[in-house]
């Protein structure tokens, strides 16, 4: 499973990326807007440090200008991908995005039958977003398990990525399920690695060191 993280923050990315776990990052305009950078700037600086898919999201609503804006994304850097909404018009841009070789994350997806939509546009990456679907009472990681099961039977090469991830528990949902790529934000990365009886194992493991007298 790849490992993405959802923010615009770069010193948070600079940190994951040192670690060797991070595989790509996703940003959306809320992500931008929280980091009161310039879009352009903040992504040139991502894309130096992440080899990996970088998905920058286009704004407008339409086709021509949703070709547009990617024309001038694609110009930062060989691995950002184009970010996509569900919608008619952003399908349509997939279409002719990936016809001529541009990776594109459609995002927004909410149902089984958009992420199908999605898969025959071509689309690279297909964004579920899980915890959206949670806010409303309604079950995120159900829509993952739909979603790999259509993507299966059709054998479409289009990678589930899964979204709006915010617990650990939502990681290993989706992992056990099979989504291809998680993204998360930067606390639930960290959070992964966190259990109180590691913790609690090497406190024990280092006053008995202590006792021995010995040093390495
Ligand atoms: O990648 C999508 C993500 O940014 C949405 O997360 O927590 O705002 O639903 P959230």
């Amino acid at each position: 499973m790849k490992f993405f993280v959802d923010t615009a923050e770069v010193n948070e990315i600079r940190e994951l990326a040192d670690i060797g776990l991070l595989d790509g990052v996703t940003t959306n305009p809320s992500l931008i807007a929280k980091s009161g950078r310039q879009f352009k700037e903040v992504i040139a600086e991502i894309c130096s440090i992440v080899s990996g898919p970088v998905s920058a999201e286009v704004v407008s609503l339409d086709y021509a200008g949703m070709m547009r804006e990617a024309a001038e994304l694609k110009k930062i850097a060989k691995n950002v991908t184009i970010k996509v909404p569900l919608t008619i018009d952003g399908l349509k841009a997939c279409k002719a995005l990936t016809s001529e070789g541009t990776m594109v994350n459609v995002t927004l997806c909410f149902s089984a039958n958009q992420a199908l939509l999605a898969a025959k546009a071509g689309a690279s990456f297909i964004s579920p977003f899980v915890g959206r679907l949670d806010d409303i009472h309604l079950d995120g990681t159900e829509l993952i398990a739909e979603i790999r099961q259509i993507y299966d039977n059709y054998a479409f090469d289009t990678e589930i990525l899964a979204a709006s991830l915010r617990t650990p528990l939502h990681v290993k949902q989706v992992a056990l399920i099979g989504a291809d790529v998680a993204t998360m934000p930067p606390a639930v990365i960290k959070g992964l690695v966190k259990h109180p009886l590691t913790d609690k194992g090497i406190e024990q493991f280092m006053a008995d060191w202590k006792k021995t007298g010995q040093s390495l």
